[in-house]
């Protein structure tokens, strides 16, 4: 009798859900984890976290057999990315049909969600456009589509993330357009993702866009204490988040796709490598966000608007590329330890709270490794073996602004040791440098924090070259 009456409701339902075309479902908020450090967190673990939190999202940046497998029957949805030095290799059809039936087809029969299939990433990058390295084009945009409709799958959708600097560097948003030199392949790209139905992708890094256009640092955060604004006509903007959005919203409505999807896919604030770069500042920037978004305010050329964002990231990266500022190692919401750093609230209900703490998480013991300080080393080669285990680990917590900005000479000296020491799991035999020895008392200081890695239990994906790194 009671399943007689549910299946009846289900029924009615889904006849609803027909009737109206398509489910109305609200926005998402996700979260990105980039692999690119020392000892990562077990995939399963991330799971749990996501799942504690509320979480219904993620973003990865390679589809890594063995992150996917801890996703099957979740719920959540995952967003892969085909990633340029995959795609250097893909020379026909089959090579992505056959990758995407592995890594796609196969994990959707064990239970596995999709959203979004990347392809390539963030392709008219300023600083990469003139290396001419293979990325995104619409070729491979094609060739992903055809593979995913091959399999049946037209709800995952394929698109390819954009960073700011593909816009024109405007002063009001109403000027907003796209780069003249990248102008033509980008309409010819937005062309093609709309008609098959993807989202145009944004990354916005506040604390870059401030700094590179030299705008106030309050006007990166929500709550209206900037005094600088932006005046455009009848409309105000007094953050930069509704400054990038609506001068995303012109250039499209300018290239005749006034009404294209727009997903954030990457925003947050580092807490760490950068002035302003702080847990206080990181914690009031995502909860201006957030209060923010809940409102569904949208923006002036888009009002009333849920908008769906990744915000970046999981966990510190203390491998990250350098090239865009040593913040890039720390936009983590969690500590590599698996501590969360400040109060944020992914259900956006604005409650004081930390998000619950990863569990079975290993720390390795507390041992570090320090330079003894003695002066009759010779400095030269000290330097030497100090800027050698700096390249070898992570020193991105050094310049001016940081957290370990006012050490003496001895301190950094040490805090690189350790920080190749742990990076390299205790190893040993890479406490082998000029005048260093093991300790068991913790060398941080009030500001600088002399971290113990965790123990990492992760097979990865088989090994392979393209895929290790993530
Ligand atoms: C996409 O691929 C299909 C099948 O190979 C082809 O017929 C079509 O012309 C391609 N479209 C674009 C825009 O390249
Ligand atoms: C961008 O424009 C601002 C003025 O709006 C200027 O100060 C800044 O130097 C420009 N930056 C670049 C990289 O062109
Ligand atoms: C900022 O100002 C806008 C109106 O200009 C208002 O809707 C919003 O609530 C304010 N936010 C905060 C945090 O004061
Ligand atoms: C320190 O080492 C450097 C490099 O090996 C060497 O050139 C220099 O003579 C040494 N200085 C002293 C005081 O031994
Ligand atoms: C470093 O600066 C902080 C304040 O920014 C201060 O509290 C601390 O004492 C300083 N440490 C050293 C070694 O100067």
């Amino acid at each position: 009798m009671y399943k007689t009456i549910s299946l009846l409701w289900v029924r009615l339902l889904m006849s609803l859900i027909f009737l109206f075309g398509e489910v109305h479902v609200s926005a998402f908020l996700g979260i990105t984890w980039g692999r690119s450090s020392a000892q990562t967190f077990v995939p399963s673990m991330v799971v749990d976290l996501l799942l504690q939190n509320g979480i219904s999202d993620m973003r990865i940046f390679q589809p890594s057999l063995n992150v996917l497998d801890a996703f099957a029957n979740t719920d959540i949805a995952i967003t892969i990315t085909l990633q340029p030095n995959y795609l250097a290799n893909v020379k026909e059809q089959k090579h992505i049909d056959n990758f995407l039936y592995e890594r796609v087809k196969s994990y959707v029969d064990k239970g596995v969600k999709f959203r979004y299939v990347y392809v390539g990433n963030e392709p008219f990058l300023k600083v990469t456009t003139s290396k001419k390295r293979v990325n995104a084009d619409v070729h491979f945009l094609n060739m992903t589509r055809y593979a995913l409709d091959s399999f049946n799958f037209p709800d995952i959708k394929v698109t390819t993330p954009h960073f700011t600097d593909c816009l024109l560097n405007v002063t009001k948003p109403s000027e907003g357009d796209f780069r003249e030199d990248i102008k033509e392949k980008m309409i010819e790209m937005i062309d093609y993702i709309d008609k098959t139905g993807g989202p145009f992708v944004l990354n916005i890094f506040p604390i870059y866009t401030v700094s590179r256009y030299g705008f106030d640092v309050e006007f990166s955060f929500f709550d209206n204490k900037s005094k600088f604004k932006i005046v455009d006509g009848n409309n105000i903007y007094k953050n930069v988040f509704t400054f990038l959005y609506d001068t995303l919203v012109s250039a499209l409505t300018k290239a005749g796709y006034g009404q294209m999807e727009i997903v954030i896919g990457q925003i947050g604030w580092p807490t760490d490598g950068y002035m302003s770069a702080s847990e206080e500042n990181a914690e009031r920037f995502y909860r201006g966000l957030f209060q923010y978004m809940a409102k569904k305010k949208g923006t002036p050329l888009r009002p009333n608007r849920d908008i769906s964002m990744y915000v970046i990231s999981l966990t510190d990266e203390n491998t990250n590329s350098l090239e865009s500022g040593a913040y890039m190692r720390h936009w983590g919401i969690y500590k590599l330890d698996g501590k969360p750093k400040y109060k944020i609230d992914f259900t956006m209900q604005d409650r004081e709270t930390k998000p619950t703490a990863a569990r079975g998480i290993v720390k390795m013991p507390k041992r570090w490794c320090v330079f003894d300080g003695k002066t009759d080393h010779n400095k030269t080669l000290v330097v030497q073996d100090y800027e050698y285990a700096c390249d070898d680990s992570d020193c991105s917590a050094f310049g001016a602004g940081a957290s370990c900005d006012n050490l003496s000479f001895v301190q950094q000296v040490s805090y690189a040791y350790n920080m190749r020491y742990q990076m390299e799991n205790q190893n040993q035999q890479k406490c082998n440098l000029i005048g260093a020895m093991l300790t068991t008392v913790n060398p941080s200081t009030p500001n600088c924090d002399f971290p113990i890695e965790i123990l990492t239990a992760e097979f990865v994906d088989g090994g392979s070259l393209l895929t290790k790194r993530f």
